[in-house]
């Protein structure tokens, strides 16, 4: 090999780990399968995830005719090159838009194309890049069994509403005061479930879609949790239910107030209604002293430890949960919240017994320096 570095490298031959590059084929870390096949239909290009999805070795593929590497057909099983034609057909296409295909052991792959061609329109070179098709699966049945859920979810609230006003459209003068205002309070609820269940829907789509929007200032953390015990003692709960600790000095503290009341709200209102006894609340600095550390204990059952790899997510109640009026939500939505402040949120077994939820999140900057 001569010293001299080529000033440009070609598609697929691999870089040189001298002078500070990477070594390796830049193609061979793409998440995706490439193929590229040069104007004679040539395999030049077929990188390690299309290795990997494959299960054909690179060798054999580079160098052979790509429609004999890669024989993909559809779901009616039509061989896909023998519609498509690529060297043939218009001399004006571009690119072929994604679809499914599938190899001959019935591997399913997503696979889109793209020509390069010459001034006379002819094929230089043939690109194909495959994905995965399992996981985007898994996501369209994740997101089937969101909306059944949801479905569900908001049903069981408003069959209830519906039954009442009904009941007591149709019967008003049977009922005495007590039962019509047992049978409003439960509408009332029943309502309040609902905007509380789109509530956190909403934000469940925006934590999806990466769409939280930050605003941070300079928070008072030990206050906030004041504020938060403040207000459910104010709401009728007893005020020797709650121990609250602030321990060492906190650096100052960046973060979003309202995610803040959003996240203590949520876990100590957990700790209420699922757990037992004292709630106890320390805010700490964190190990590294970067940032701050909270936890929320109760003396109730906790959670079951086969349940902790589930807590965090949508819809997951346990035993008793559907019981106690929850959506399963709230959590999801904490770690959410935890996380777009860059941090983490766990769950254990408190030392007296009862669950104890930690989450710490690091001191912040204001929105313009980050
Ligand atoms: N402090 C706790 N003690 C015991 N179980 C808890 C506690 N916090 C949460 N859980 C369990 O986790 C489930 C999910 O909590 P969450 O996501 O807040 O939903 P929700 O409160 O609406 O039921 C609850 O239904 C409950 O079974
Ligand atoms: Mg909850």
């Amino acid at each position: 090999m001569g010293g001299e570095e080529p000033h440009r490298v070609a598609v697929g031959a691999p870089v040189s780990g001298a002078g500070g590059r990477p070594a390796g084929d830049p193609a061979d870390d793409l998440p995706d399968g490439l193929m590229v096949a040069d104007h004679e239909a040539r395999v030049v290009v077929f990188n390690a995830a299309a290795v990997r999805m494959t299960g054909i070795p690179a060798e054999t593929a580079l160098g052979t005719d790509f429609r004999d590497v890669l024989p993909l057909h559809d779901a009616e099983g039509r061989d896909w090159w023998k519609c498509l034609a690529p060297y043939e057909g218009l001399c004006t296409r571009t690119r072929h838009p994604e679809r499914v295909l599938f190899l001959p052991g019935g591997t399913e792959l997503l696979v889109t194309a793209a020509y390069r061609r010459d001034r006379q329109g002819r094929v230089e070179r043939f690109s194909v890049s495959l994905r995965d098709a399992a996981h985007r699966a898994r996501q369209e049945r994740d997101r089937a069994d969101l909306v059944s859920t949801v479905a569900h979810e908001l049903r069981s609230p408003l069959t209830s509403v519906k039954g009442f006003t009904a009941t007591l459209l149709a019967k008003w003068h049977r009922f005495n005061d007590d039962q019509k205002r047992v049978m409003l309070e439960t509408v009332n609820a029943d309502a309040d479930r609902v905007t509380r269940l789109i509530t956190e829907l909403l934000d469940v789509s925006r934590i999806e879609a990466g769409r939280l929007e930050m605003h941070r200032q300079v928070v008072d953390l030990p206050e906030e949790v004041r504020k938060v015990i403040a207000g459910r003692v104010a709401a009728g709960e007893a005020e020797d239910r709650f121990r609250f600790e602030a321990r060492g000095e906190l650096p100052e503290m960046w973060l979003d107030p309202d995610k803040m009341d959003q996240i203590l709200g949520n876990l100590v209102e957990n700790a209420v209604r699922h757990g037992a006894g004292t709630v106890t609340i320390v805010v700490e600095p964190d190990a590294h002293k970067e940032g701050a550390a909270v936890s929320v204990r109760d003396e109730g059952e906790g959670i079951p430890p086969e349940a902790v790899q589930r807590v965090f997510r949508q819809f997951w109640r346990g035993p008793g949960g559907n019981r106690r009026g929850g959506t399963g939500l709230g959590l999801y939505i904490v770690k959410g919240l935890v996380e777009a402040h860059g941090g983490v949120i766990t769950v254990r077994r408190a030392p007296g017994g009862g669950a104890e939820f930690r989450f710490t999140v690091p001191a912040g900057a204001p929105d313009y320096a980050t």
